[in-house]
């Protein structure tokens, strides 16, 4: 490799280039998710190899089974009592991501106009959707009324008096859900807390009585349920326990007014592990946190979940195009996603485990791993210990199934990347990479 420094050895390598990965004696069928076998990373038995070679890089790969074995796991501590998951699009609204969500039976959350089209085309029917938001325009919000849709989850007074407005011609009253700020920290990452009163989010416990009596005086609005969400990546149970008895004991006052609510919205945010030592909470434990504290109100109780159900079902494959010596020691291993293909690095300092799809044998090397966009904070992983890389190589940045290609942007021009999901052993392309021409449409 030329530097202006001279010529600078590569770090330690073999002559094997990983390319079209063979695997025998090896039952794709039996397999569910990311794992290794014979040294190569797979989903659901597929080389992850042959997948980059064959529909090239910056790719995001689903497991089709995982997404699914994570909908059961997550729905089945919650059997005791009457509930329903609405995936939370904004998670992942991929299209056949969203269908596949649908076929196995979730509702859906949907945060703004393009989701709730995202959910129309995936085949959910509007009362299958809550509709969360604290900016809904005036178009979204007719698009919900327009629809029916189960619930909109209401932020403010402002709002209900826009939703009433819209709402006074229609031959149905406008469902409505009120969404509370318990005034929790959720004890997670600072931006994605959303329960603390200096957020912008919901109402607050000392209104909500007040801004219920509007909903329920209200000829075009009818009061459906109560909703909290008070942030992502939870993974203890204390927080979540606390905003699930607030809205029970407002609940409560409520019923006891007469007013006939039909359910509690409990949000998402149950946290996955980054790393393998992570803390985290089961689902059993989340489940029952919430079912203690609202099981006696016999509403039905609905679940927002996006991060917990597609996280780990998806990674993102990048090619290594570049590696450069850094001063002090180590490397800048450089490839060719970056903070647009998967923002969370750049906007939260997220750890993503990264790993190369073939590992060479060899002495581990001290590496930065950074994107190609012309930001010092384009990092994907910083100080990471790997297994010798050279350029072209093919790495897997880890649980990016959540929050990965949904917040993908086209800064520095670059292409919005492919999508694969792993179906019955076959990789299908469920979402094109995109074009100049794409990308250019819409310049006049
Ligand atoms: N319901 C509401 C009202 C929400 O605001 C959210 C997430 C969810 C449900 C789903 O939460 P989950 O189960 O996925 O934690 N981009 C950030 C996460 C932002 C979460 C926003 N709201 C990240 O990459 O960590």
């Amino acid at each position: 490799m030329k530097t202006g420094a001279g010529i600078i050895t590569n770090p330690p390598q073999s002559h094997r280039r990983p390319g079209e990965a063979h695997l025998r004696g090896y039952n794709v069928r039996s397999v569910t998710g990311f794992d290794t076998r014979e040294n190569i990373l797979t989903c659901d038995g597929l080389a992850l190899g042959t997948i980059a070679e064959r529909h090239g890089t910056p790719t995001h790969v689903y497991s089709r089974r995982l997404l699914s074995e994570r909908v059961t796991t997550f729905d089945e501590p919650f059997a005791s009592i009457r509930h329903r998951v609405h995936y939370a699009l904004k998670a992942n609204s991929t299209l056949a991501i969203v269908r596949h969500m649908r076929s196995l039976g979730t509702g859906a959350d949907v945060n703004s106009g393009g989701e709730i089209e995202v959910a129309l085309r995936a085949g959910f029917a509007p009362a299958d959707m809550v509709f969360t938001g604290v900016g809904k325009s005036p178009d979204e919000l007719r698009r919900a009324l327009d629809l029916n849709v189960l619930a909109i989850n209401a932020e403010s007074f402002g709002e209900i008096e826009r939703i009433a407005a819209l709402a006074g011609n229609r031959p149905h009253p406008a469902r409505i859900a009120i969404r509370i700020n318990p005034d929790v920290e959720a004890g997670s990452h600072p931006h994605i807390s959303t329960g603390s009163k200096a957020a912008k989010f919901g109402v607050s416990l000392a209104d909500a009585p007040a801004m219920i009596r509007d909903v329920v005086q209200h000829p075009a609005l009818r009061l459906v349920g109560l909703h909290v969400h008070i942030g992502s990546q939870l993974v203890t149970a204390e927080p979540l326990k606390r905003a699930a008895s607030a809205i029970a004991g407002l609940a409560r006052d409520v019923l006891a007014q007469g007013v006939p609510l039909e359910h509690l919205d409990l949000g998402g945010g149950l946290g996955v592990a980054y790393k393998p030592d992570d803390p985290t909470m089961s689902p059993t434990t989340y489940a029952t946190t919430i079912i203690d504290e609202v099981r006696s109100l016999g509403l039905t109780l609905l679940l927002e979940p996006g991060r917990w159900l597609v996280a780990p079902a998806g990674c993102l494959l990048t090619r290594v195009v570049d590696l450069k010596p850094k001063p002090g020691g180590g490397w800048f291993v450089i490839v060719d996603a970056g903070m647009t293909d998967l923002m969370r690095p750049a906007l939260y300092a997220a750890f993503h485990q990264i790993e190369p799809i073939a590992p060479r044998p060899g002495d581990p090397i001290r590496a930065d791993i950074v994107g190609p966009v012309c930001e010092t904070t384009d990092t994907l992983g910083v100080g990471r210990t790997l297994p010798p890389v050279e350029v072209g190589d093919v790495l897997a940045i880890r649980d990016t199934g959540a929050y990965g290609s949904v917040m993908a942007s086209n800064y520095n021009r670059r292409p919005i990347a492919a999508e694969v999901m792993i179906e019955d052993g076959e990789a299908r392309v469920i979402r094109r990479r995109q074009t100049v021409d794409d990308m250019l449409q819409w310049d006049l």
